[in-house]
């Protein structure tokens, strides 16, 4: 276990080491969303998936010891280069699958277990075991799957696959997750399943659908985008190039944008129009942001992205971006928390069912650090310090409920804060971006 998992705290402390900004290029851990899918549709394929650039942080590990319990072969080759061998299909696990922290893993892979007869048990860590499953299990059953599960549907729960039907399904929250579990089951069910999204969520799962061999069918109309998978598509190996996390990239980039002096570059960062509401944002908040190098990696828009510090001012996010950076609004805040003016973010119910209540910590977080905040039901609006006389105070120890996004975005705000910040359980980062301390070091950052 690396040193950063063991300590008790993290602590960052304003001002980049020889004061002179934050400096560098780095390239950013590989898309979770992305990570998961990989390891999840080469379990489901027929021959070899090689993946290149895993996210080899805890969520995605759970998920590839997931498959293997499933019956895939899945071995390390090297930093971040995998290779799943998969069977064409899941079989029976002998063990009970522990998803860890990881809501799209548990989500996603539920969906593809339902499509098979066969039973399946699935617990977490204390934070999935409080996250709301029935989003999933509603659609599942309608399809014919069977689960007994805690009250209020939560882990651990016991899932019986097999034998569905296709349903057609609107989705009543913006989530990713559904919609790909939903499409996941649908591989395996009678008829042609369609998923009907009213406000667009990210699409990797109909990218890689795509990218192992089968037929989706994409349409946008008035009511939404429809989604249509016939079932009894057999998928085959493939090889994955995974991006950049664009939600990871944002901290280094964030801080660069509000600690003087600095410049930052992240490289071969994920640009999905469907993931980047935030650069948009911050965009609109006056950041010099450019990016550089746009390509196409495995049939994802990809680019290098520089953030050099900029007087930023507060906006409204309009709640219609939501769904495109619901997991960025922890590290907007902190932005937001050095601009001028007021960041007013609507829309944010999902935020509330996140690995933690992310609307309650981020609002607690930032007034222990002494700045403005309020708090709605399903939004937040943060009152920007006016540069030079109204400075953020830092000098807290923020409660992160061990949620990884509520620790970096505090640890960010205490690089250009007038007090030092510290959190607590940071070896939590390690779910989504292992490294984090040391690569914001090598910044020039004060972490330790
Ligand atoms: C994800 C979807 C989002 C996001 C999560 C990853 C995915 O969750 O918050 O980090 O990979 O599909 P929801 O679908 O619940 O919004």
């Amino acid at each position: 276990m690396a040193l950063d998992q063991l300590k008790a705290s993290l602590s960052a402390a304003p001002g980049p080491i020889g004061g002179k900004g934050l400096r560098g290029r780095i390239r950013a851990p590989g898309d979770k969303s992305i990570s998961h899918r990989a390891l999840i549709f080469g379990a489901l394929a027929t021959g070899i998936t090689e993946i290149e650039g895993l996210l080899e942080g805890a969520d995605v590990l759970a998920t590839a010891e997931a498959m293997r319990a499933f019956g895939a072969t899945v071995e390390q080759l090297g930093g971040g280069r995998w290779r799943v061998t998969g069977r064409g299909g899941l079989s029976e696990p002998a063990q009970v699958i522990d998803c860890g922290n990881a809501g799209t893993g548990v989500r996603l892979i539920m969906g593809a277990a339902a499509g098979y007869a066969i039973a399946a048990t699935f617990t977490g860590d204390a934070s999935l075991r409080g996250r709301p499953m029935m989003r999933v299990l509603g659609p599942l059953g309608q399809m014919g799957a069977a689960w007994i599960c805690r009250e209020g549907g939560r882990l651990p729960l016991t899932l019986k696959g097999g034998g569905l039907a296709a349903i057609r399904y609107v989705l009543p929250v913006p989530s990713a997750q559904v919609k790909s579990a939903v499409l996941l089951a649908g591989l395996n069910a009678a008829g042609v399943t369609e998923v009907i999204e009213p406000e667009p969520t990210r699409d990797h799962t109909e990218r890689m659908l795509r990218a192992f061999g089968a037929e989706v069918v994409v349409e946008d109309a008035a009511d939404g985008r429809h989604i249509r998978l016939a079932g009894g598509q057999r998928l085959s190996g493939a090889a994955i190039r995974v991006p950049g996390d664009p939600s990871s990239a944002a901290f280094p980039l964030v801080a660069a944008l509000i600690t003087p002096g600095s410049e930052v570059t992240v490289e071969g960062v994920l640009l999905n129009p469907l993931r980047t509401g935030l650069f948009e944002t911050l965009r609109e908040m006056g950041a010099d942001l450019v990016i550089e190098n746009a390509r196409d990696e495995g049939g994802e828009p990809v680019g290098d992205v520089t953030a050099r510090h900029s007087a930023l001012h507060g906006v409204e996010v309009p709640p219609e971006r939501a769904p495109s950076m619901i997991d960025e609004y922890p590290i907007l805040a902190v932005a937001a928390a050095f601009a001028e003016g007021r960041t007013a973010m609507r829309g944010l119910a999902e935020m509330r069912v996140k690995e933690s209540d992310r609307l309650a910590l981020m609002a607690a977080g930032l007034a222990a650090c002494g700045v403005g905040v309020e708090e709605e039901p399903d939004a937040l609006t943060v009152v920007g310090s006016v540069r030079g006389n109204h400075p953020v105070r830092g000098g807290a120890r923020v409660t992160t409920h061990g949620d990884h996004r509520i620790a970096m975005a505090h640890l960010v705000l205490g690089l250009a804060a007038v007090e030092a910040v510290s959190v607590d359980e940071p070896g939590m980062i390690a779910t989504s971006f292992p490294g984090f301390e040391g690569l914001m070091r090598g910044l020039g950052a004060q972490v330790g």
